[in-house]
């Protein structure tokens, strides 16, 4: 079968061929692949960044949005059934750790996970994939459009969950409300695609939402958000430090730029008690000159947080499941065009780190879906 592979810390990528996987536990589950998308660790990938071979090997197979269908069942597998569509997580954990033995991997605490596509694990740009019944996600046959967008979606969910945890112990009136973000103002910086999913989560929980990137406002993605009730801030018409007097604190901030300057900046934004999460992760590795104390001294005298947060476990997948069946509900195809790119595995390879500029999620089709 093909696969796309990359020689982590090299430049380009390219189709190899590779032995099909097949069953060998009464646990596993053989996927075809359907579709998968390209993310912005994929071109860093791609471009020789961040990234490791399994042990022993000098490839790496990339790719870790997967979408696909069930071709076969190990034994004592119960939850899904051959023709059914499916996800598989990305983490897989470290087997000492608490966490990653309670199926937690993204909350490792030996840093010694591996990641399919990232780090230490073949991916998903591939034909077909096998791995264990705990990895597995089930999407509805509604969703198979949209399915190839668990994998980010999942992300947002764990960001914005994880926030509202702590805002609900933290804050003496978010535990008696039955949402927190209901009526909130909400700013998410960086409208790829999640930016754009976190928009579209924090609007199904009825947040007045502001999405923030420096692209004309006619253009895809101020225009998707648009489509769901958000509001475009061109932050090259207003700075991060101008959001406050002209719109007003923002209660929650969602960082999906990965652009290290403005993530700082952004806390000049931020209201009191407010959360601001971050999932973009900076690439590089240039100084940079912030206020240092000013900065400390604004999230201790205004009761701020600043929360890291990556990966996400199964339990988030399946809340990214729920909102996208509740999108659909709502906004109906708006949604499918959050995916504006097909291409052929072929025509991947030849496609190095660039992006297009009106493009929202990318993904490469493997296999049409069966019956
Ligand atoms: C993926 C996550 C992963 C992270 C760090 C992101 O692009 O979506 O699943 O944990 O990269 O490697
Ligand atoms: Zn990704």
């Amino acid at each position: 079968m093909k696969a796309i592979a990359i020689v982590p810390g090299t430049a380009g990528s390219r189709l190899v061929e590779r032995a099909e996987p097949s069953i060998t536990a009464q646990d596993e589950i053989k996927i075809r692949i359907i579709r998968v998308g390209i993310c912005g660790t994929d071109r860093e990938e791609v471009s020789g960044g961040r990234a490791d071979a399994p042990d022993g090997q000098k490839e790496l197979v990339i790719g870790h949005e997967m979408f696909g269908q069930v071709v076969d069942v190990g034994s004592s597998v119960t939850g899904v059934k051959t023709g059914d569509f499916a996800v598989f997580t990305v983490r897989r954990g470290c087997g000492e750790c608490a966490s990653c033995l309670m199926n937690r991997a993204d909350m490792c605490q030996t840093g010694k996970y591996r990641e399919r596509g990232i780090r230490g694990l073949d991916g998903y740009q591939t034909e077909f994939v096998v791995d264990h019944e705990q990895y597995i996600v089930q999407v509805p046959a509604q969703l198979e459009a949209l399915g190839v967008l668990m994998e980010p979606l999942s992300v947002v969910e764990k960001a914005i969950d994880e926030a509202l945890q702590v805002q609900i112990v933290r804050c003496p009136e978010a535990a008696v409300t039955p949402d927190w973000l209901h009526g909130r103002r909400c700013l998410v910086a960086g409208l790829g695609p999640v930016g754009l999913l976190a928009a579209m989560v924090l609007r199904l929980r009825g947040g007045q939402v502001y999405g923030l990137d420096v692209v004309d406002a006619n253009t895809a993605r101020p225009k998707w958000l648009d489509g769901i009730g958000g509001c475009y801030i061109d932050g090259r018409q207003v700075q991060a430090d101008q959001v406050e007097k002209k719109i007003g604190g923002m209660d929650f901030i969602l960082d999906a730029s990965g652009i290290a300057p403005l993530e700082f900046n952004l806390l000049d934004a931020l209201a009191l008690n407010g959360m601001y999460v971050l999932t973009g992760i900076p690439g590089g590795d240039r100084p940079l000159q912030i206020p240092g104390a000013e900065l400390i001294r604004q999230l201790v005298l205004d009761n701020q947080v600043m929360l890291g947060s990556v990966n996400a476990a199964r339990g988030h997948f399946q809340m990214g499941a729920d909102d996208l069946a509740q999108a659909h509900l709502r906004w109906g195809p708006h949604i499918a065009g959050l995916i504006t790119n097909r291409y052929s595995p072929d025509q991947f390879a030849g496609l190095k780190d660039q992006h297009q500029p009106d493009a929202i999620k990318e993904v490469i089709e493997w296999a049409q879906p069966g019956r």
